[in-house]
């Protein structure tokens, strides 16, 4: 079967793209299952920049096509924190939960419209010769919560509210998520140039 290769070391992620491209006819693997234990410094001041530096040098690591993913949180009162730092804010030795803990404190002060924030997901796909095909970008549009609410998902996900749903994202089934997500609408925009790729009608 045909593979794709994930390149990140998100469990959730894995799953969340695994099963948003699950009607197409390709084996994903991931960076564990090719026991790439090397940590992509992502430094760069754009989740763009970012996804193609993970993307290019996972493609050139493994040989396989490569789809690499950078996301983040950026909460417009805060002028975009904590952006591309997202999976760092507040301390690399925190976990998300505590992670979490130190964006409602920095919040406590902040009230109303400006809770408001948007989870931002840029998707890279390179081939096996290491060259770009696409790039593209999704958004999800929400508030933070005042305190945590379900416990499905990662990262933010328990403060991240969704007026429409009454809900956040931590609620949501995979499935749902994925319908509305910054990291679906980014995966649907690749897709018909992956089904291309593999040539997949
Ligand atoms: P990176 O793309 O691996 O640099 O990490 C992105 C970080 O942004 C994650 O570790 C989370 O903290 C946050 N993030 C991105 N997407 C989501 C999401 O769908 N739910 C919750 N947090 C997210």
């Amino acid at each position: 079967m045909k593979r794709l290769l994930v390149a990140t070391h998100n469990f959730h992620k894995v799953k969340e793209i695994e099963l948003f491209l699950s009607d197409i006819p390709i084996q994903i693997i991931s960076l564990v299952d090719l026991d790439i234990n090397l940590k992509v410094e992502e430094t760069a001041e754009s989740f763009k920049s970012n996804a193609l530096k993970k993307a290019k040098e996972y493609q050139r690591l493994s040989g396989e096509i490569t789809l690499a993913e950078d996301s983040g949180l950026e909460v417009f009162s805060l002028g975009g924190q904590p952006g591309v730092i997202s999976a760092r804010y507040g301390g690399e030795e925190l976990n998300d939960s505590e992670r979490v803990n130190f964006l409602l404190k920095e919040m406590e002060n902040i009230d109303g419209w400006n809770r408001a924030a948007r989870f931002v997901s840029v998707v890279v796909l390179i081939n096996n010769n290491g060259e770009l095909m696409n790039v593209s970008q999704g958004y999800l549009n929400g508030f933070i919560s005042h305190q945590k609410i379900g416990s499905n998902g990662f990262g933010y996900d328990p403060i991240f509210w969704l007026p429409e749903k009454s809900t956040t994202t931590a609620k949501l089934s995979l499935i749902e998520k994925n319908k509305i997500s910054h990291r679906g609408k980014a995966l649907k925009a690749i897709k018909p140039t992956l089904k291309s790729l593999y040539r997949i009608v």
